[in-house]
């Protein structure tokens, strides 16, 4: 019996300290709620989740808009324990993304978090990240795109190969599993090296090709260093991500030949190439396919816009080849992929962190202060775009503020991908369109319900189908 009453006596002297504690922390972070001092306005947080609560219910873009609205084009809100400031006022913004950039190079990086990811363009810091922009910028020239042309051509003949497949069998299909498994083989081919061919094998499920890829155990490890190790002693050539930092490196040696050495590293070790490429397949496989998806799904449901690109390909390339000149003269194709990333943003937020104390508009904010661009309300602010369908005119794109379409981010910092994942969706695009029309069907859901995380997607599967187009 009394040793019950012992049992008992303690659970509650644990219960009340950890009460104390708790009351202790909503106390503190009430008082020395940081955005409270600077005298930002915004939500009072939530307990050790701040907004991710409303985000998690809400989703993130949803909670984003209402967050805005409720307290303006500033607002302090907490993530979990972390102190954020959003921001989609476009004169600041131009100055945190471009003006002001060297006060803003990094963005919020978990310290020790991120493995094989380490030295990944995403990851890096200051003249870390400068040194190894500079020497990877060269790989995403219009050149070194179009070297990798025909890499892509290949994989969109699967592409193809697929989607002609659906239309003879009448079958209706998920566009997101077909765009992953283009995204990921055109991602693993031209920047890797190694050839998925996911779209060849229906029956694997993607996210195996995209575990085998991720799980870096120590015999993978070993065979990509042996594929770059061939690389450099020329035993095999590709026009990829890998041959490219090879050949470089060799072009390097030859200008520095009689030069004293540099200061600034020119090369990259084989370690940090495994790395960049590894960040571009997590940085392009998801945001290219939620790009295709929402295009495939508004040309499904939008069949006028459909015949219009249509007819803009026939004009412009008939039946010959689609080459990356081709490309870029399809002016409406181009227009619609733009509304399609400012309906449908795939990266919600764009992150940076102050390295020093600095004036945000009216308000002084302390170094190490982190700001995001939350992209989707600024994306559907009424005011910046009162007609969408007529922004992406000459005349009016030049009155649109800069700062009101930003898919692929701005400034130094932007997405380094944005030529070659734009390339990569039109091939895939062109060439599917000429091939076949897309169509919704009884299980297409509209209007589309959007997911609740990072990168936009839709929540449910796209359903679509395909009809062969006759000449
Ligand atoms: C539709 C497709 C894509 C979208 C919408 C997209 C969007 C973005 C955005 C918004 C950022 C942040 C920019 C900023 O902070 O200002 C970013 C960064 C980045 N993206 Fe993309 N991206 C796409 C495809 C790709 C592809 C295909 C690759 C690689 C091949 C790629 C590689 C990267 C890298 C490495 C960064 C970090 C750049 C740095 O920190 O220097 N992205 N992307």
């Amino acid at each position: 019996m009394s040793l019950f009453l012992i049992g008992d006596s303690i659970t509650l002297t644990l219960l009340v300290f950890l009460i104390l504690i708790f009351s202790y922390y909503v106390y503190n972070l009430r008082t020395n709620n940081i955005f409270r001092r600077i005298g930002i306005p915004g939500p009072a947080p939530i307990p050790l989740l701040g907004e991710l609560f409303n985000a998690m219910r809400r989703g993130m873009y949803k909670n984003d808009v209402a967050l805005i609205k409720k307290y303006g084009k500033i607002v302090g809100i907490y993530e979990g324990i972390t102190p954020i400031i959003l921001v989609t006022d476009p004169d600041i913004l131009r100055n945190v993304l471009i003006k002001d950039c060297h006060v803003f190079v990094n963005r919020r990086v978990i310290e020790g978090g991120a493995g094989p990811f380490e030295h990944g363009l995403t990851m890096l810091k200051d003249e870390q990240w400068k040194n190894a922009r500079s020497i990877v910028s060269p790989t995403f020239s219009v050149a070194k795109l179009k070297a990798m042309h025909s890499l892509m051509n290949d994989v969109s003949d699967m592409y193809n190969e697929r989607l002609l497949e659906y239309a003879d069998k009448q079958e209706i299909f998920d566009i997101k599993t077909i765009n992953g498994q283009y995204t990921l083989d055109i991602i693993a081919s031209c920047l890797f090296g190694v050839e998925t061919n996911s779209l060849k094998n229906e029956n694997i499920i993607l996210i195996n090709h995209l575990k085998k890829f991720f799980t870096l155990t120590l015999t993978r490890i070993f065979l990509l260093f042996i594929l770059i190790a061939r690389r450099r002693q020329c035993l095999e050539r590709r026009n990829d991500f890998i041959q490219m930092m090879i050949d470089h490196e060799e072009e390097i040696k030859d200008q520095e030949v009689g030069q004293q050495s540099k200061s600034l590293r020119k090369t990259l070790s084989d370690k940090e190439i495994l790395s960049q490429a590894l960040v571009f397949l997590a940085a392009g496989y998801e945001t290219s396919n939620v790009l295709m998806s929402f295009f495939f799904y508004v040309m499904a449901t939008e069949p006028v816009i459909q015949e219009k690109i249509y007819q803009e390909i026939r004009q412009e390339i008939g039946d010959n080849e689609v080459t990356y000149e081709k490309l870029n003269q399809l002016q409406y194709l181009d227009m619609v992929i733009n509304e399609t990333l400012r309906m449908y943003p795939p990266v919600l937020r764009l992150d940076r962190v102050a390295s020093k104390d600095y004036q945000l508009g009216n308000y002084l904010i302390p170094k190490g202060t982190i700001i995001h661009a939350p992209v989707y309300p600024i994306h559907h602010d009424s005011e910046a775009w009162p007609e969408p369908e007529k922004s992406y005119l000459k005349a009016e794109k030049a009155k649109r503020h800069p700062m009101a379409f930003l898919p692929f981010g701005e400034g130094p910092r932007n997405c380094i991908g944005m030529r070659f994942a734009l390339v990569e969706a039109k091939l895939g695009i062109v060439r599917a369109l000429r091939l076949v029309e897309f169509e919704r069907c009884g299980k297409t859901e509209v209007p589309l319900q959007l997911g609740k995380i990072i990168v936009l997607n839709s929540k449910n599967s796209i359903f679509l189908r395909v009809i062969r187009r006759s000449q």
